[in-house]
């Protein structure tokens, strides 16, 4: 079961060959899902031959194969984890019951949803990047950058697989809109805001590929504990894909910021003129995109009360992070949690039933694994003997959905008055002379182990490759 069937037309480890209506199904909208990397994929890269990895088998061991190859023709397919036998659902109402092979009917409509939410925002970001090939600061973070675009491909098979494989009619509906709808167009936009919003230049790809991929990963985990085993052991391998795209973002700025730090120390200087005019990226400048990023990922996990998420916990369609290492009765009637409320222009705590508090509980474990990363990339500014310090700004700031989404809030969580805002918003969050300025470092660099001026090395290449290695034949 572990082992994937490449001569299908369509690679997979599903036995997919054995049901012939779901294969034809499928095999019909894979023309439409190439027409639309035809033209939402990225932008004049498609005949470049890049050194990809693709997955042979979902074991731990080796998943993974590396060779040049067209994007085109990247073998996108279908891949779950093996079944666990005996799997039981170990939360909510259903606890101790076996795991779910099909869908009951009453939560078709909900899981349809969920899948459909995730679903959207795999081709969303392939939108939002399509652009980046033609600004990437070398061939090594080109072939990054493609990596994450077709994995997130892979992503979107997964879910239309559960989608056709589940859902009938109403799921082939759903796989034909989600190559319908575009990322940042006002008739038919992509679900979520975040995959609404511009990726423009490398330092916003970085910074949405650790916090908005890092979004992805606790989604995933949380529906890697659902009762219906689909759609758990499609996420779990899903989530295999993810830490790269992590890696790629948190490397990425550490990056950055190891070249900067390196001309603060060069030019003796934390002028941020001076620094700009040695053509690097100042660290007050990445700290107000960390806080862009940072806000409007948190705003996915949704609102902070909730009774969708507590329907989702509690019929066992979606778990919370690490669900299996906690150590409470994971039904969970009768807890409670602290959500921030605004009362008479104050933040105040308030206590909430736990299972309506979902939301916050796991945009609470995202903020624990978010700062984690953020504390390692002080330690490249620290070692540089440099005093500055990257924070992520409190959690009410720059808020659009909730009970946050009302009052306008400083990065340090100081209540603040519209017209404060006003004045404060462009030291807190990209201005449009940092965003032109961030514009105007973007230009291909071709040549192998050549890197742009604002960008530092890698320690290492990929698959134990030389960073100067041919990662991108360009033709
Ligand atoms: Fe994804
Ligand atoms: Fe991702």
């Amino acid at each position: 079961m572990t082992g994937i069937n490449y001569s299908d037309k369509i690679p997979n480890n599903v036995n997919l060959s054995e049901d012939r209506t779901l294969q034809r199904a499928l095999e019909q909208w894979q023309p439409n899902f190439l027409s639309w990397w035809g033209d939402m994929g990225p932008d004049g890269s498609q005949d470049f031959d890049v050194y990809l990895r693709t997955a042979t088998g979902v074991d731990p061991q080796g998943w993974a194969q590396f060779g040049y190859v067209k994007m085109p023709d990247y073998r996108w397919g279908i891949f779950l984890n093996p079944a666990e036998a005996g799997r039981k659902i170990h939360y909510g109402d259903h606890k101790g019951e076996d795991a779910w092979q099909d869908i009951p009917g009453e939560y078709r409509a909900n899981l349809r949803r969920i899948i459909v939410t995730q679903g959207d925002t795999e081709p969303a970001s392939v939108e939002q990047q399509r652009h980046l090939g033609l600004t990437a600061p070398s061939q090594y973070d080109l072939r990054n950058l493609f990596q994450v675009n077709v994995e997130e491909g892979r992503h979107l098979w997964a879910m239309v697989y559960l989608l056709h494989r589940y859902f009938g009619r109403d799921g082939r509906e759903e796989a034909e809109a989600l190559l319908e709808r575009r990322s940042g167009q006002e008739d038919n936009p992509r679900i979520l805001q975040a995959f609404n919003e511009p990726t423009p230049d490398w330092l916003s790809f970085f910074m949405f590929t650790y916090f908005t991929d890092r979004d992805g990963k606790f989604q995933l985990c949380a529906l890697a504990e659902s009762s219906f085993d689909p759609l758990a052991r499609t996420t779990k391998f899903m989530l295999t894909e993810e830490a790269h795209h992590m890696f790629v973002g948190e490397s990425g700025v550490s990056r950055i910021i190891a070249r900067t730090c390196q001309v603060m120390n060069e030019l003796k200087t934390e002028d941020v003129t001076r620094l700009r005019s040695a053509g690097v990226i100042d660290l007050p400048t990445l700290q107000r995109y960390l806080n862009f990023h940072f806000s409007v990922t948190i705003d996915l996990f949704g609102a902070d009360e909730s009774s969708n998420a507590a329907t989702f916990y509690s019929s066992g369609l979606k778990g919370r992070y690490e669900e299996g290492k906690r150590s409470d009765d994971h039904v969970l009637k009768g807890a409670t949690y602290k959500v921030i409320n605004v009362e008479g222009g104050e933040l105040v705590d308030k206590e909430v039933p736990m299972l309506n508090a979902l939301n916050e509980v796991l945009r609470d474990d995202f903020i624990k694994d978010s700062v984690a990363g953020v504390e390692r990339w002080n330690r490249v500014i620290e070692k540089a003997g440099i005093a500055f310090r990257l924070k992520v700004p409190h959690k009410a700031f720059h808020r659009k959905i909730g009970a946050l989404s009302g009052v306008h809030v400083s990065p340090e969580g100081r209540v603040i008055t519209a017209a404060q805002w006003h004045d404060e918003q462009d030291t807190w969050l990209p201005s449009g002379a940092d965003r032109s300025y961030v514009a105007s470092l973007m230009g291909r660099v071709i040549a192998p182990g050549k890197f742009a001026n604002w960008i530092a090395p890698p320690v290492m290449g990929i698959n134990r490759q030389a960073v100067d290695y041919e990662y991108v034949r360009f033709n």
